[in-house]
């Protein structure tokens, strides 16, 4: 299991231990941390987190990130993560 910690997500700071099965979006609805998205595909870009700490894998990713940056509809993670919004 992976710990996501959601640091002051849409004004929620806790953390989620998870399996790394699903998408951080589809984990982060599921606790009801609620994150702006579209297209759930990797194309439009609105659910942009920000990683700050721990590593994960993209799936579809059309949108250019910079660094730091992830597609919470396209990545799972393979360690422990820190997430919080895009500055
Ligand atoms: S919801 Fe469109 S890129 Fe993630």
């Amino acid at each position: 299991m992976f710990k996501i910690d959601v640091d002051n997500i849409n004004g929620k700071t806790e953390s989620l231990y998870v399996y790394g099965e699903d998408s951080i979006l589809t984990e982060l609805e599921a606790n009801n941390v609620l994150v702006n998205h579209s297209c759930r595909q990797g194309h439009c870009g609105s659910c942009i987190l920000k990683l700050v700490k721990g590593d994960v894998v993209h799936q579809e990713c059309l949108v250019p990130l910079s660094q730091g940056e992830i597609l919470a509809c396209q990545s799972r993670p393979v360690s422990d993560i820190k997430i919080t919004t895009k500055i």
